[in-house]
């Protein structure tokens, strides 16, 4: 028997004016696309900002369902409709804001496990890493040089 250590190393910005004018302009976008997250049944908005290779900034929000499962978290809005929109232009780095709709979150809130897998569709397909950042309304902000940080023993299409 061996072990397998992995180390992974994530930056922690106490507030937004520690961070690059062009991160703190996704932040914006990631905010204004969380206003408008449709929401009603966890009262648990989300919005996400991605920029573009070609500067193009693509955002999504979390879009629920009376059929639950049915809803769509915010990463993956966002990411799918950059991917149908510009299909062939790399993705450089994703923000992600989220938090109750009753009270301030200031609590940095980390993709889910299926954005996570659907965002290493991405960085796996163009071959660069996305930085993802994430933090709740307000508050610290955490970064990960790349998604494979976060899903060690990534699936992908080279195991099909
Ligand atoms: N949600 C996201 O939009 N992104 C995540 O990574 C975690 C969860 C949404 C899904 C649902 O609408 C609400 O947050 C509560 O889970």
């Amino acid at each position: 028997m061996k072990e397998i250590k992995l180390e992974v190393v994530f930056q922690v910005f106490e507030n937004v004016s520690e961070l690059p004018r062009d991160v703190i302009q996704l932040i914006e976008n990631a905010k204004e696309a969380r206003v408008k997250a449709y929401a009603p049944y966890s009262n648990f908005a989300v919005g996400a900002a991605i920029l573009l290779e070609n500067g193009e900034i693509v955002t999504g929000c979390n879009q629920e369902n009376a059929s639950y499962p049915s809803g769509l978290c915010a990463e993956r809005t966002a990411l799918y409709y950059a991917g149908a929109k510009y299909p062939k232009t790399k993705m450089l780095k994703m923000v992600i804001v989220a938090g109750s709709l009753k009270e301030e979150t200031l609590q940095p809130i980390p993709p889910c496990g299926a954005c996570r897998q659907a965002i290493a569709e991405y960085e796996v397909q163009q071959k660069s890493p996305i930085e993802i950042f994430f933090m709740g309304t307000s508050g610290k902000i955490i970064k990960s040089n790349a998604l494979e940080n976060l899903l060690p023993f990534i699936f992908d299409k080279s195991q099909l």
